[in-house]
């Protein structure tokens, strides 16, 4: 159960779109910064689209100067926007790096960096990143995706080091093959895209991939008191695909 004002990156589509309308369940009023408009959520709610590209700091600092005006206090920022790049690190350029860096790592701190005083006017913030398997497992092809996810859960760790003391709760949830846009684009990209989801069903203890409202539940929990002891938490939501040792 979430509550309060709750602050969702990449929140129009997949994972975040899925966290929006969990939020908003839950009785929050949700604000999502993207590039994108999602259009609006289906679920009733106080529902805000801020257009914004979260690795630009002027941008996400007015984002949240436009939702201090607004709401004067943020209870929960959830850092999801994120992408895949699938680059040869022996020819892959610095531009490139650079580009995937600003939006799977460097955003997150941005957005916490930038929504930091007003979490501290909160009496429950608490922060979630979205991480992935990737972190800690990765498959060749996928470069540098699981050293952004990496550095996420260790930013992560760090934050929550930081700002405990301040009552700011930071953890991390951690997703496995999940049905969205950023995953059917991968999936194009095989030769046998049904044959490639076979496979990563038979690997998976569940047998299937993930629905995006299934990992927005669990953001939607450590967003909420429920989970009030957590923090510096990496919680994996894979249907069990990183317990499996190969064979
Ligand atoms: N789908 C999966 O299988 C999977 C697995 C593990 C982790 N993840 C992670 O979950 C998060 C969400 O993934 P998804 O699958 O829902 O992705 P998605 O591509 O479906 O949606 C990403 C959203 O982020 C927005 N966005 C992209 N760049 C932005 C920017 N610079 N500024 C603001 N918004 C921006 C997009 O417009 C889009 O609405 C990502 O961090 C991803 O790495 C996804």
């Amino acid at each position: 159960m979430t509550s309060g004002v709750v602050v969702v990156t990449g929140g129009s589509q997949g994972i975040g779109r899925a966290t929006v309308e969990a939020c908003l369940r839950g009785g929050s009023a949700v604000v999502s910064l993207d590039l994108v408009e999602g259009g609006p959520p289906s679920e009733v709610g106080e529902f805000v689209h801020i257009s914004c590209d979260v690795t630009d700091e002027g941008r996400v600092a007015s984002a949240m100067a436009d939702l201090a005006e607004r709401f004067d206090v943020i209870d929960g920022l959830v850092n999801n926007a994120g992408a895949n790049v699938f680059e040869d690190p022996a020819t892959m350029e610095i531009a490139d790096w650079d580009r995937l860096f600003a939006l799977d790592l460097r955003a997150s701190w941005l957005c916490a960096k930038h929504a930091y005083p007003l979490l501290l006017r909160s009496n429950r913030a608490s922060i979630v990143n979205v991480s992935s398997i990737h972190a800690k497992l990765t498959v060749p092809g996928m470069f540098p995706y699981a050293a952004a996810k990496s550095g996420l859960e260790g930013l992560t760790r760090s934050l929550a080091l930081e700002w405990g003391d301040r009552g700011i709760r930071v953890n991390a949830v951690a997703p496995g093959f999940t049905r969205t846009q950023l995953v059917i684009d991968w999936l194009a990209m095989q030769q046998d895209p049904v044959a490639a989801v076979e496979r990563l069903n038979s690997q998976i203890a569940l047998g299937r991939m993930s629905e995006p409202s299934e990992i927005a539940s669990v953001i939607a929990f450590l967003l909420g008191s429920e989970s009030s002891a957590m923090t510096g938490a990496v919680v994996p939501v894979d249907g069990g695909h990183s317990i499996r040792y190969p064979s």
